[in-house]
């Protein structure tokens, strides 16, 4: 064989060898930044974690990528508060100690919510539900003690989530909170927040705010708690959207009608899903089976995301941080909801912690 010929086989080889070790390599390209950095100037990245997540190669993508870190389910009260005289620090005790050992933000999530709250929180000792006397003193003390714990390092806290109904006949949603204590229930949470921590930013988080009636009503509960001089100070939008919705037209009108009421806002919950947008939990279909991550949904992907950040970076006088609900399309909530089992691939990073097409479709701007 010619030199020529080894030279081209020592080539190829060594190509191969290169490209392998880059692809094992969760950074973005030598030289770049992670996300964080790309957007230094505008908010701060954020991404919705599991302690297990901290122990695997998960870890280092978070560190380079974002500086924000939510607990995706560890500070929760059916997590965190399981029994009335138990309370189980130990997730997001290390997911803290993770923010802290790294220099990231923390956000906590949530005080209140009607969904993963503990059968307990609503009984007495013989079963029956409990007064609003009761409830609230039990709220109080789950608040005060929570919030006390993470003094300093989480910065916000979602304090009341998706206490509003889809409904259009109805202001607040129907849930246990509601039915036994009245609406008394939200701005008590944000007292007793501040109370606990005056320095944590308090925010009223929900989903679906492109929805211009459910829009109005969030506009309506802020706009009554502020008039009362309740300690809120952000709206967050949780941002679980797809590749048919919002449009450009949505998303810039949510943000006209939330930014004149002077609080901060936040994307706190971030996914783009592959699948039109269905808002109930569904049973699969035979089609379902079909669908898949094509080059032509990529592309609608990788528009959607533009589309966003776009606006995100129009509107960040008032958009103070962006967070991502989980790390890479490894695994995401969406893989279950609405339809339980089928992939989805919400993120901006593959399965082997790689950046998607989408990912620089959001940094090169
Ligand atoms: C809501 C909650 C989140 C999470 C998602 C689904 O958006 O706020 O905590 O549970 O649903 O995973």
């Amino acid at each position: 064989m010619k030199y020529t010929s080894y030279a081209v086989i020592a080539l190829i080889v060594l190509g191969s060898v290169c490209c392998f070790a880059y692809r094992r390599h969760p950074a973005v390209a030598p030289g770049t930044g992670g996300l964080k950095d790309y957007y230094k100037n505008y908010f701060p990245i954020g991404v919705a974690v599991s302690a297990h997540a901290l122990q695997t190669d998960e870890a280092g993508l978070l560190i380079s990528q974002f500086n924000s870190l939510t607990p995706e389910n560890a500070m929760k009260m059916g997590v965190i508060h399981p029994g009335e005289q138990w309370y189980n620090w130990k997730e997001a005790d290390s997911i803290a100690a993770f923010a802290r050992r790294n220099g990231m933000k923390l956000r906590g999530h949530t005080l209140v919510w009607h969904r993963q709250a503990p059968g307990w929180i609503f009984k007495d000792a013989n079963g029956q539900q409990v007064s609003k006397e009761v409830l609230l003193q039990r709220l109080k003390e789950h608040i005060t003690t929570v919030v006390k714990r993470y003094k300093g390092t989480v910065y916000a806290w979602d304090v009341v989530n998706e206490a509003i109904s889809d409904d259009p006949r109805e202001f607040c949603r129907s849930s246990l909170w509601y039915r036994i204590c009245g609406e008394e229930f939200i701005e008590k949470a944000f007292q007793w927040a501040h109370e606990a921590d005056p320095d944590a930013l308090l925010f009223y988080n929900d989903y679906n705010e492109i929805n211009p009636v459910k829009r109005k009503k969030i506009i309506k509960l802020l706009n009554g708690l502020v008039s009362k001089g309740i300690p809120v100070h952000g709206i967050g939008l949780q941002g679980h959207w797809a590749i048919n919705e919002p449009s450009r037209e949505q998303l810039e009108n949510t943000f006209k009608d939330f930014i004149p009421l002077g609080l901060k806002l936040q994307i706190t919950e971030f996914d783009v899903s592959v699948y039109p947008k269905e808002h109930e939990m569904r049973t699969r279909q035979a089609g379902d089976s079909a669908a898949v991550f094509t080059p032509a949904v990529e592309q609608q992907q990788i528009e959607q995301f533009s589309m966003c950040f776009e606006i995100f970076r129009k509107y960040s006088s008032a958009l103070t941080g962006v967070t991502f609900w989980n790390i890479s399309d490894r695994h995401s909530w969406l893989d279950n909801f609405p339809v339980r089992g089928r992939k989805d691939y919400p993120l901006l990073f593959d399965k082997d912690l790689q950046p998607k097409k989408a990912f620089w479709s959001v940094v090169r701007f």
